[in-house]
Protein backbone atom coordinates (compact mmCIF):
# COMPACT_ATOMS: atom_id res chain seq x y z
CA UNK A 1 0.00 0.00 0.00
CA UNK A 2 1.22 3.47 -1.01
CA UNK A 3 1.26 6.82 0.91
CA UNK A 4 -2.11 7.52 1.70
CA UNK A 5 -3.53 10.87 0.30
CA UNK A 6 -5.83 13.18 0.96
CA UNK A 7 -8.89 13.40 -0.80
CA UNK A 8 -12.08 15.69 -0.83
CA UNK A 9 -14.55 13.42 0.44
CA UNK A 10 -13.07 12.58 3.45
CA UNK A 11 -13.28 15.91 4.75
CA UNK A 12 -15.99 16.32 7.48
CA UNK A 13 -16.13 20.08 7.26
CA UNK A 14 -16.00 19.89 11.10
CA UNK A 15 -12.66 22.02 10.98
CA UNK A 16 -10.89 20.16 14.11
CA UNK A 17 -11.93 17.01 13.05
CA UNK A 18 -10.58 17.33 10.08
CA UNK A 19 -7.26 18.69 11.43
CA UNK A 20 -7.14 15.71 12.96
CA UNK A 21 -7.87 13.16 11.04
CA UNK A 22 -4.95 14.60 8.18
CA UNK A 23 -2.64 14.47 11.08
CA UNK A 24 -3.28 10.45 11.59
CA UNK A 25 -2.77 10.06 8.04
CA UNK A 26 0.65 12.19 8.04
CA UNK A 27 1.46 9.89 11.51
CA UNK A 28 0.78 6.61 8.68
CA UNK A 29 2.79 8.37 6.15
CA UNK A 30 5.90 8.34 8.94
CA UNK A 31 5.35 4.79 9.06
CA UNK A 32 4.86 3.98 5.49
CA UNK A 33 8.59 5.85 5.39
CA UNK A 34 10.36 4.02 7.98
CA UNK A 35 8.59 0.42 7.92
CA UNK A 36 11.65 -0.93 6.29
CA UNK A 37 13.70 0.36 8.29
CA UNK A 38 16.33 -1.35 10.26
CA UNK A 39 16.31 1.36 13.08
CA UNK A 40 13.34 -0.31 15.81
CA UNK A 41 13.85 2.47 17.77
CA UNK A 42 12.71 5.25 15.24
CA UNK A 43 9.95 2.62 13.93
CA UNK A 44 8.92 1.58 17.77
CA UNK A 45 8.61 5.44 18.69
CA UNK A 46 6.62 6.29 15.13
CA UNK A 47 4.39 2.96 15.75
CA UNK A 48 4.01 4.71 19.53
CA UNK A 49 2.56 8.27 18.12
CA UNK A 50 0.70 7.07 15.54
CA UNK A 51 -1.23 4.85 18.09
CA UNK A 52 -1.39 7.06 20.50
CA UNK A 53 -2.23 9.90 18.94
CA UNK A 54 -5.10 8.03 17.18
CA UNK A 55 -6.45 7.29 20.63
CA UNK A 56 -6.21 10.94 21.53
CA UNK A 57 -8.21 11.64 18.43
CA UNK A 58 -11.05 8.78 19.15
CA UNK A 59 -11.57 10.56 22.77
CA UNK A 60 -11.62 13.87 21.38
CA UNK A 61 -14.42 12.92 19.16
CA UNK A 62 -16.46 10.47 21.76
CA UNK A 63 -16.43 13.35 24.02
CA UNK A 64 -18.14 15.70 20.96
CA UNK A 65 -20.15 12.85 20.10
CA UNK A 66 -20.96 13.08 23.56
CA UNK A 67 -21.72 16.63 23.80
CA UNK A 68 -24.03 16.70 20.71
CA UNK A 69 -26.06 14.07 22.02
CA UNK A 70 -25.36 11.90 19.18
CA UNK A 71 -27.80 8.70 19.31
CA UNK A 72 -25.11 6.44 17.90
CA UNK A 73 -22.18 7.46 20.35
CA UNK A 74 -22.20 4.10 22.05
CA UNK A 75 -21.56 2.12 19.06
CA UNK A 76 -19.09 4.64 17.57
CA UNK A 77 -17.25 4.08 20.79
CA UNK A 78 -17.22 0.23 20.65
CA UNK A 79 -15.89 0.61 16.70
CA UNK A 80 -13.10 2.88 18.19
CA UNK A 81 -12.57 0.37 21.01
CA UNK A 82 -12.24 -2.81 18.38
CA UNK A 83 -9.99 -1.08 16.33
CA UNK A 84 -7.80 0.36 19.72
CA UNK A 85 -7.92 -3.49 20.64
CA UNK A 86 -6.42 -4.35 17.48
CA UNK A 87 -3.70 -2.08 17.01
CA UNK A 88 -3.01 -2.98 20.39
CA UNK A 89 -1.76 -6.21 19.86
CA UNK A 90 0.13 -5.35 17.00
CA UNK A 91 2.50 -3.23 18.80
CA UNK A 92 2.66 -5.62 21.34
CA UNK A 93 3.51 -8.22 18.47
CA UNK A 94 6.38 -5.72 17.71
CA UNK A 95 7.67 -4.88 20.88
CA UNK A 96 8.44 -8.61 21.52
CA UNK A 97 10.14 -8.64 18.29
CA UNK A 98 7.83 -9.55 15.47
CA UNK A 99 7.92 -7.67 12.16
CA UNK A 100 5.03 -5.95 11.96
CA UNK A 101 5.43 -2.90 10.32
CA UNK A 102 4.16 -3.34 7.17
CA UNK A 103 1.22 -5.44 8.21
CA UNK A 104 0.34 -2.33 10.78
CA UNK A 105 0.37 0.24 8.12
CA UNK A 106 -1.75 -1.91 5.95
CA UNK A 107 -4.43 -2.01 8.67
CA UNK A 108 -4.37 1.55 9.80
CA UNK A 109 -4.53 3.07 6.03
CA UNK A 110 -7.29 0.70 5.38
CA UNK A 111 -8.81 1.05 8.68
CA UNK A 112 -8.93 5.18 8.54
CA UNK A 113 -10.45 5.92 4.98
CA UNK A 114 -13.02 3.63 5.62
CA UNK A 115 -13.87 4.45 8.88
CA UNK A 116 -14.10 8.11 8.10
CA UNK A 117 -16.28 7.55 4.72
CA UNK A 118 -18.74 5.47 6.56
CA UNK A 119 -19.00 5.98 10.25
CA UNK A 120 -17.50 9.45 10.83
CA UNK A 121 -19.95 10.90 8.22
CA UNK A 122 -22.89 9.94 9.90
CA UNK A 123 -21.99 12.12 12.84
CA UNK A 124 -21.61 15.22 11.04
CA UNK A 125 -25.07 16.16 10.76
CA UNK A 126 -25.82 15.73 14.93
CA UNK A 127 -22.48 17.57 15.52
CA UNK A 128 -22.87 20.24 13.28
CA UNK A 129 -26.53 20.99 14.46
CA UNK A 130 -25.58 20.93 18.05
CA UNK A 131 -23.01 23.55 17.12
CA UNK A 132 -24.99 25.70 15.43
CA UNK A 133 -27.93 26.01 17.84
CA UNK A 134 -25.86 26.38 20.94
CA UNK A 135 -22.49 28.22 19.57
CA UNK A 136 -20.23 25.55 20.77
CA UNK A 137 -17.32 24.76 18.45
CA UNK A 138 -15.48 27.67 18.75
CA UNK A 139 -11.46 27.79 19.03
CA UNK A 140 -12.33 28.22 23.20
CA UNK A 141 -14.70 25.19 22.81
CA UNK A 142 -11.97 22.75 21.09
CA UNK A 143 -8.92 23.66 23.35
CA UNK A 144 -11.09 23.46 26.64
CA UNK A 145 -12.61 20.11 25.12
CA UNK A 146 -9.03 19.07 24.04
CA UNK A 147 -7.72 19.55 28.34
CA UNK A 148 -10.34 17.56 29.88
CA UNK A 149 -9.91 14.92 26.69
CA UNK A 150 -5.97 15.03 27.91
CA UNK A 151 -7.01 14.93 32.18
CA UNK A 152 -9.25 11.91 31.50
CA UNK A 153 -6.41 9.97 29.23
CA UNK A 154 -3.34 10.58 31.38
CA UNK A 155 -5.56 8.99 34.62
CA UNK A 156 -6.65 5.99 31.97
CA UNK A 157 -3.06 5.44 30.73
CA UNK A 158 -1.15 6.84 34.00
CA UNK A 159 0.87 8.66 32.02
CA UNK A 160 1.59 12.27 32.81
CA UNK A 161 2.31 14.60 29.87
CA UNK A 162 0.09 11.92 27.68
CA UNK A 163 -0.72 13.48 24.22
CA UNK A 164 -0.12 16.88 25.29
CA UNK A 165 2.78 16.75 23.13
CA UNK A 166 0.31 15.44 20.16
CA UNK A 167 -2.38 17.85 20.57
CA UNK A 168 -0.03 20.83 21.61
FE1 LIG B 1 -14.58 7.74 14.61
FE1 LIG C 1 -12.47 10.15 13.38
Amino acid sequence: MAVLQWVEDLNTGIEEIDIQHRRIVDYINRLHELRESPDRAALSEVIAETVDYTISHFAYEERMLEDSGYAFTDLHKRVHELFTRRVGEMQTRFEAGEDVAQELHTMLSRWLFSHIRNEDHCYVDAVKTYQRMTGKGSKQDIEHTKQQVMHKLEKKYKRKGFFARLFG
